[in-house]
C-alpha cells in the first residue's frame, strides 16, 4: 500500500519544545523548556470544576460555547480591554487558543494565500499556515529590542490575506505598544489585510507595559480575530479552554470550522471558567507580580553569572543571548547543555523561519542566537537553574 500523506504534514517538524522536555527527562535536567505555569489554581476555580462534575455536567455544550461563559467573557473583554463583542454571535469557546488559532487560519487563509508573521514565531502558527495550503511572509522583529521596520511590514502585507500577531509574544516577551499597533492598523487598512491576534499572555505583563488589545485600536475591530486562552491566566493548561472573538461575518465562518473540528470545549471546565472571570482584581495583580519576581530571580542570577538576556515585558519567557558564542547548531548545543549543566531550554532556531526544516531540502540555519527559558516555574527550581548555569 502506498502511504499518501498530506505534504503539509510531511514537512511539519515535531514540536521542539516537547522534544526538549524528553531530553530534560533523559538528562535529569531542570525543565525550563516547556511553558506550562507552576502557579497554584484558585481554590474557588478547582471547587467550581468539581461541582460541575458532581452536578453531572458531562455532555456537549452548545457548539459555540456554554452561554454563561460566553456572556461572562464578553463582559470581561469589555471591562478589561475595551473591546465590544456580542456573546451570541461574535464569540466561540474553543479547545484552547491552539484550536482557535487552527480554526481561524483554516477559515481565513484560502489555498495559496499569504500570512504575514512577525518573527520569532510561536510554534503553532507555521503548521496552521501550511495545513491551510497558504504560505508565510516573515516580518523580522529584533528578539532583544523588539524593533521592526514599517516599510518591511508594508512590503510583506502587499497581497497578503492575514497578519498573525502575538502580543505579549512568545518567545520574545514583546508587548506591542499602542503606537506600534496604530502603525500596524494603517498598513493593514491600506492593503486590506485581516488580523489574527493571539493574546494568550495578556494578563501576564510588566505593569509599565500593559497589554493593548489590537481590536480596541481605532479601525482594527472590524478586521480582527482576537484569540486568547484560559490556560495560562488561571494555570489550567490541561483543561483545554480558549476562545476567539470577531465581528459577525468572520465569526460565523470560524464557528463552522470549530464545529467540525471539535464540536465544543470540555463542558465542566467551561462551567468552572465562568467562575474564574469573577475572581477579584487582586488575583491578576498578584499573579503578574509573582511572575515579575520570578523573572528578576532568573534574569538577575543569570546576568550576575555573566549571561546576557533580553528584557521581556510580558509572558513568562526569557531569552538568553548566545550570539557571542559562535554556536553552529543550537539544537545540538541545547541538548548538550541539558546533559552537562542539567538545565533544559528551547533553542532559538525553533522560533525562526530560517531555522526550521526547509521544503526545498536545504539545510536549516541553526546558528546560536538565543535560548528560551521559562520563568513560569517554582522559585526554588529557578534558583537551582541559576546555580547550575553559574
Ligand atoms: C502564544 C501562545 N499561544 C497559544 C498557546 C496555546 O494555548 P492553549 O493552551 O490555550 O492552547 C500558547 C501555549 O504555550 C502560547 O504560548
Amino acid at each position: 500500500m502506498e502511504l499518501r500523506i498530506n505534504p503539509a504534514v510531511i514537512h511539519m517538524d515535531e514540536s521542539i519544545i516537547r522534544d526538549m522536555t524528553r531530553v530534560a527527562e533523559e538528562a535529569g535536567a531542570i525543565n525550563l523548556a516547556q511553558g506550562f505555569p507552576e502557579y497554584p489554581i484558585a481554590p474557588e476555580l478547582r471547587e467550581a470544576a468539581a461541582e460541575a462534575v458532581r452536578r453531572d455536567i458531562r455532555h456537549y455544550t452548545r457548539t459555540w460555547g456554554a452561554p454563561r461563559l460566553r456572556h461572562r467573557l464578553a463582559r470581561h473583554l469589555h471591562e478589561r480591554w475595551g473591546t465590544g463583542y456580542d456573546p451570541e454571535e461574535e464569540i466561540v469557546i474553543t479547545c484552547g487558543a491552539s484550536e482557535a488559532i487552527m480554526a481561524s487560519m483554516l477559515t481565513l487563509l484560502p489555498p495559496g494565500a499569504t500570512a504575514v508573521i512577525p518573527e520569532p514565531i510561536y510554534e503553532n502558527y507555521l503548521p496552521a499556515v501550511r495545513l491551510a495550503g497558504a504560505r508565510p511572509a516573515i516580518l523580522p522583529v529584533d528578539p532583544f529590542t523588539g524593533a521592526w521596520n514599517a516599510a518591511e511590514l508594508d512590503d510583506a502585507c502587499r497581497g497578503a490575506a492575514v497578519l498573525v500577531l502575538n502580543t505579549p509574544s512568545n518567545p520574545a516577551g514583546k508587548v506591542w505598544s499602542r503606537e506600534e499597533i496604530e502603525t500596524l492598523a494603517e498598513i493593514l487598512e491600506r492593503h486590506d489585510v485581516l488580523l489574527i491576534t493571539d493574546e494568550t499572555y495578556a494578563h501576564i505583563t510588566d505593569p509599565a507595559h500593559p497589554h493593548i488589545a489590537p481590536a480596541s485600536v481605532t479601525g482594527l475591530w472590524r478586521r480582527t480575530v482576537t484569540i486568547s486562552s484560559f490556560s495560562k491566566t488561571y494555570a489550567v493548561t490541561g483543561w483545554r479552554v480558549g476562545y476567539a472573538a470577531a465581528p459577525r461575518p468572520l465569526m460565523a465562518a470560524i464557528r463552522k470550522v470549530h464545529d467540525f473540528m471539535t464540536v465544543c470545549a470540555p463542558a465542566p471546565f467551561q462551567r468552572a471558567l465562568a467562575t474564574a472571570l469573577d475572581l477579584p482584581e487582586s488575583y491578576y495583580t498578584e499573579m503578574a507580580a509573582t511572575y515579575r519576581a520570578r523573572y528578576e530571580l532568573l534574569a538577575g542570577g543569570l546576568r550576575r553569572a555573566g549571561w546576557k538576556t533580553n528584557e521581556p515585558h510580558g509572558g513568562y519567557f526569557l531569552l538568553v543571548d548566545l550570539r557571542h558564542l559562535d554556536i553552529p547548531d543550537d539544537r545540538a548545543w541545547a541538548v548538550e547543555l541539558a546533559h552537562t549543566r542539567k538545565v533544559a531550554g528551547v533553542p532559538g532556531s525553533a522560533f525562526l523561519w530560517a531555522g526550521l526544516p526547509r521544503d526545498d531540502g536545504t539545510e536549516p540555519d541553526r546558528r546560536g542566537r538565543f535560548l528560551r527559558l521559562s520563568f513560569g516555574k517554582r522559585e526554588e527550581l529557578l534558583a537551582e537553574a541559576v546555580a547550575r548555569l553559574s
